[in-house]
């Protein structure tokens, strides 16, 4: 099935020569994050913020008015989130961090446990910065591989009486977007109630995982029923939208419990804005509002998630390993070799093969796809660049810099053969 869009602006890419990306390299540390973003000809690696924005977006960032307070776009935004997530209560913010930030201080307390299928970095380090634990229990089998592992779950909360929140990250951030059951949600759901814990839904890929959900089960209801669903489970959620929502920046909290509202107002003027920007301009909330409508359209986030697949089978068919099933939001590859730095290696390979910019994160190198922005033939050539990068010989990195947090985008390595091999 072909993309529900046709491109009306384009951007040109840059062209970087290989004497000038391996210089590139050499100033970024060998860390992808590092490169700049003009020495980059195809860039997967991320796909947050990095989506293109409809004509219906960039028309409503257009019309929207800049006021201080009780902007029509933060009345327009409420209403569609509501209708989407089915919360009483929506506060947008700036990022799925600062949403992060803003409720964990209110519903946590120092010493306090926080369970998750996975925790996202920012989400484990907000966590952890107010001195709780933030602590794993996947449940990896397929098809469901962003599971909880709900026997885990039970037993620690048996266990231990200072947790407080569980959090399932939905999709599951790990392996490229992991996809979260129905089934999981609701017995999370009804083990959070037995032992008067709050589960919360960190949402940033609503709509891939009711997406994968559809497809996983043959489920006939819509993308935006499947939202209701998982949301109408959970007391309370927050997302970024710059990944399915669509916009390039933004976030949003939403809850049902009325006493999180003064609180939570209180928390948003004092770091955010006034509650009716949250941080944003009016013409974000625009765009936010516009992204969230377009999230919900089974056909966008088909075609995205079918462009993932699409660039899994070509790099397959280019001989590289990836992890199976893919994921909803990127492909994630396993490096040849069991050298300690062999993903930041492959990473390098790849930029160095084809400009092409690949994430590292520990131990895999991840193709993120950013959403309406690449075509299938972009995505060709990267599986073929990523294939050859595969088969050669991988060059030896030396870290010179492993910061404790955050090491993924920190890290800085030199490489002592390249030249010589090259
Ligand atoms: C699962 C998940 N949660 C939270 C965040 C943080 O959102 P933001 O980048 O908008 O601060 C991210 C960002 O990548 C994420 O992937």
């Amino acid at each position: 099935m072909h993309e529900p869009y046709r491109i009306k602006v384009v951007e040109s890419l840059p062209r970087v020569s290989p004497s000038a990306r391996r210089k590139a390299l050499e100033t970024a540390g060998y860390n992808p994050f590092h490169l700049q973003a003009g020495e980059v000809e195809i860039d997967l690696v991320s796909d947050s913020g990095t989506g293109a924005m409809s004509s219906r977006q960039w028309s409503a960032v257009m019309a929207a008015r800049e006021d201080f307070s009780g902007q029509e776009s933060f009345r327009d935004f409420v209403a569609v989130a509501k209708e989407v997530f089915g919360f009483e209560h929506i506060q947008p913010v700036h990022q799925g961090r600062a949403a992060e930030n803003l409720l964990f201080r209110l519903l946590l307390r120092s010493g306090d446990v926080a369970l998750s299928n996975t925790f996202f970095e920012t989400t484990r380090a907000n966590i952890e910065v107010l001195g709780c634990e933030a602590r794993d229990l996947p449940d990896t089998s397929p098809p469901w591989c962003g599971n909880i592992d709900l026997e885990r779950l039970e037993r620690t909360l048996r266990r231990n009486r200072r947790v407080r929140l569980i959090l399932l990250t939905v999709t599951n951030n790990i392996e490229g977007g992991q996809p979260v059951s129905l089934e999981n949600i609701v017995r999370a759901r009804e083990i959070a109630d037995a032992y008067g814990v709050l589960l919360a839904l960190d949402a940033s890929r609503f709509a891939g995982n009711a997406y994968l959900v559809k497809k996983l089960s043959g489920s006939r209801k819509s993308i935006k029923g499947l939202c209701r669903e998982s949301f109408g489970r959970s007391h309370l959620a927050f997302l970024s939208l710059k990944k399915d929502g669509l916009a390039n920046v933004g976030g949003m909290i939403g809850f049902n419990d009325h006493r999180l509202l003064e609180p939570l107002a209180q928390e948003v003027i004092r770091q955010e804005s006034y509650p009716s920007a949250g941080g944003l301009a009016a013409r974000d909330l625009a765009a936010m509002t516009v992204g969230l409508q377009e999230a919900v359209d089974e056909r966008v986030i088909g075609a995205h998630v079918r462009s993932v697949r699409f660039l899994a089978d070509e790099l397959k068919n280019n001989g590289v390993e990836i992890f199976e099933p893919v994921g909803a939001h990127g492909v994630v590859i396993h490096p040849r070799g069991g050298d300690e730095h062999a993903a930041n290696a492959l990473a390098a390979e790849i930029y160095l093969e084809g400009g092409v910019r690949a994430g590292v994160f520990d131990e895999t190198v991840r193709l993120a796809v950013p959403r309406r922005v690449y075509t299938r033939d972009h995505l060709r050539h990267v599986a073929e660049i990523v294939g050859w990068a595969y088969r050669r010989q991988p060059m030896n990195l030396k870290c010179v810099h492993r910061p404790a947090e955050f090491s993924n985008f920190f890290a800085r390595f030199e490489a002592t053969e390249i030249e010589r091999r090259r």
